[in-house]
C-alpha cells in the first residue's frame, strides 16, 4: 500500500528541531505510537510525542534540548534507555529503537539496538505502532508496516506478532487492549481475545498501580461496562477484582430468585457515566454492592436478603484499596461512605418522603448529599417502567425536599446552634454526661423538625431539657 504523507500533523515548530537534531547527529528519528494513532483517528493533537531513534534515544534527547529556548532538563532513565524532556505543554519521550525480548517473571526488557521495523514489530498494537517519517528525505511520510491504518478503519486491536508473544511479552498490554477497546470503541480481534484468556494469570507480574492506572482510564470512559465486560470475559478480572465477580449469578430457591449483581453493577456504573466524571463517585458505583457477596443469605419468609451489606461493603472498599496500592486518604473515606449510605435515598423514595427523613439523610451526607443521590439514581435498574418511574419520580421528591430543607434549615454543614460551653455555663455545669444529653436532644428536635435550626429555638429547648433533667 502506498504510504501517505502527512506533513500537516508535524505543524508545530518542535518537530523540524527534532529533524534538524536526527540530521545532525547522522540517525534516522520518527514520532510514533499514540501521537500518530490519535492524529489518524483524527483527535486532536496530542500533546505527548513519542520518538524513536534508530540509534541512541538519549543521544537525540540532548541534542534536541540543546536546540531548545531556555535549554530545557532531560530525564534520563539509563536502564531503559530512553530520555524525557518537557517543553512548552508538549512531552518529548525519545527511546532508541530495539529488538527486545523479556524475562518471564518480570516486566524488564532484555534490549538489544534494532531498526525501525523491529521496533513496531515489538509494540502493543498496530495501531500504535505506526511512525511519521521526521527525516529531511521523506519528512511527513507514514510507515505503517503492519495496516494499523487499516485496523483504525475496521475498529479493530490487533497485535503485530503471534498476541501470546506481544502479550506474555509484557502483561500489562491485555489490560491496555481492553482499555483502548473501550475508549475507542473498537473491537479486539478474536486470536487476541484468546490469547488475553489464555495469558491472564500472568497479570499477577504487573505492578497494582499499573494495573489500577488502566482500571481508570477504563472507568473514565463514556460505558466503563465494555471494559469491565471484557475483563470479565477473559478472566482477567477475577484476579484483579475478584470482589466483583463474587456477584456474579442468580440464584434460586423455593421458586425466589435474586438479581445478578454483577451485570447489575455494570449497569450503575454505565448509569453514573453519563451523569458526573467524577472518578471516585464512579468507583463508588463499581464497588457499591460487593458487600451482597458475603452477606447473602436465603430466609424461608422473607426470601433472599443481603443484611447490612452496605456496611460491610464499605469496610471491603477498605481492604481493596489497600490491596490495589491505591490511596488510603479522604478519596478512598469517599468511597465507602458512598457505599455505606447507598441504601439511605432508596428506601426513602420506597415510602412517604417526610421532611424530617430528608434533614437526616442531609445531616449524614453531609456536603456528599448530591453524590449520594446521583448514585442512586445511577441505581435504578429496574425495567419494570412502572417501578422505574415510581422511584424516579420520588428521587426528584426527595432532591426537591433537600433543597428546601437546605434553605430552611441548613443541615448540610451542621453546626450545633448552642455549643457545649454554652450549656455548661447556663446550669453551671461541669464537663458531664448531662451536656451530651442536652446536645444529643437539641439535635433531634432540629432534625425532628420540632424546632427550627436556630439559636433562639435552640436555647428555648435547652431550658425546657434541663428542666425535664431536673437541672434547674
Ligand atoms: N507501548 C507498548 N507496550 C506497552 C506500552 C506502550 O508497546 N505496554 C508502546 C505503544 O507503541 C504506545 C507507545 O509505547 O503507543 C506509548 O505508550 P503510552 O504513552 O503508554 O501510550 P499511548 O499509545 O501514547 O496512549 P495513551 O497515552 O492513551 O496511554
Amino acid at each position: 500500500m502506498p504510504e501517505q504523507n502527512h506533513k500537516q500533523a508535524l505543524q508545530n515548530p518542535i518537530f523540524k528541531i527534532l529533524s534538524e537534531a536526527s540530521r545532525e547527529l547522522g540517525v534516522d528519528c520518527y514520532v510514533i505510537g499514540g501521537f500518530v494513532r490519535d492524529y489518524l483517528l483524527q483527535k486532536r493533537i496530542p500533546k505527548d510525542i513519542d520518538v524513536v531513534a534508530v540509534g541512541s534515544g538519549i543521544d537525540l534527547a540532548k541534542k534536541v534540548a540543546s536546540k531548545l529556548p531556555g535549554k530545557p532538563k532531560i530525564s534520563i532513565f539509563r536502564n531503559f534507555g530512553t530520555a524525557m524532556i518537557k517543553h512548552k505543554d508538549l512531552e518529548l519521550e525519545f527511546v532508541g529503537a530495539r529488538k527486545e525480548s523479556y524475562h518471564r517473571h518480570s516486566r524488564k526488557p532484555v534490549v538489544e539496538d534494532g531498526t525501525l521495523k523491529e521496533d513496531q514489530e515489538r509494540r502493543d498494537f498496530t495501531i500504535n505502532a505506526m511512525a511519521l517519517s521526521l527525516n529531511n528525505a521523506d519528512f511527513g511520510d507514514l510507515s505503517d508496516p503492519f495496516d494499523g491504518v487499516s485496523d483504525l478503519e475496521k475498529k479493530v486491536i490487533r497485535t503485530p506478532m503471534e498476541p501470546g508473544i506481544t502479550y506474555s511479552d509484557d502483561p500489562l498490554r491485555m489490560m491496555r487492549a481492553i482499555r483502548f477497546a473501550t475508549q475507542l470503541d473498537f473491537s479486539i480481534e478474536l486470536k487476541s481475545l484468546q490469547a488475553i484468556s489464555e495469558h491472564k494469570d500472568r497479570i499477577k507480574i504487573v505492578s497494582k498501580e499499573r494495573i489500577v492506572d488502566e482500571l481508570h482510564k477504563i472507568l473514565k470512559c463514556k460505558k466503563p461496562s465494555v471494559g469491565f465486560s471484557l475483563l470479565h470475559q477473559t478472566g482477567l478480572l477475577h484476579y484483579i477484582l475478584p470482589e466483583l465477580t463474587a456477584l456474579e449469578g442468580i440464584e434460586e430457591v423455593e421458586g425466589q430468585r435474586h438479581k445478578d449483581n454483577f451485570w447489575h453493577t455494570l449497569e450503575v456504573v454505565d448509569n453514573i457515566s453519563k451523569a458526573t466524571d467524577d472518578i471516585w463517585l464512579r468507583w463508588a458505583a463499581l464497588l457499591h454492592d460487593i458487600g451482597k457477596a458475603p452477606t447473602k443469605r436465603f430466609d424461608k419468609k422473607i426470601g433472599w436478603t443481603f443484611h447490612a451489606h452496605e456496611f460491610v461493603g464499605s469496610k471491603m472498599v477498605y481492604k481493596l484499596f489497600k490491596r490495589m496500592h491505591m490511596p488510603l486518604n479522604e478519596k478512598m473515606k469517599f468511597v465507602q461512605k458512598m457505599v455505606r449510605m447507598s441504601s439511605r435515598p432508596i428506601v426513602l423514595s420506597e415510602e412517604f418522603v417526610t421532611d424530617s427523613a430528608v434533614r437526616r439523610l442531609v445531616f449524614d451526607a453531609g456536603e456528599h448529599v448530591d453524590d449520594l443521590m446521583t448514585l442512586c439514581e445511577a441505581d435504578i435498574t429496574t425495567k419494570n417502567p412502572r417501578k422505574q418511574n415510581k422511584y424516579k419520580n420520588n428521587f426528584i421528591l426527595v432532591r426537591q425536599k433537600i433543597i428546601e430543607v437546605e434553605e430552611r434549615d441548613h443541615i448540610r454543614n451542621f453546626q450545633p446552634p448552642i455549643s457545649g460551653e454554652e450549656i455548661m455555663e447556663a446550669f453551671d455545669l461541669k464537663p458531664s454526661r448531662e451536656i451530651g444529653i442536652i446536645k444529643e436532644a437539641i439535635k433531634e428536635a432540629i432534625l425532628e423538625g420540632e424546632i427550627p435550626n436556630e439559636y433562639e429555638a435552640a436555647r428555648e429547648f435547652m431550658l425546657k431539657k434541663a428542666r425535664d433533667l431536673g437541672l434547674n
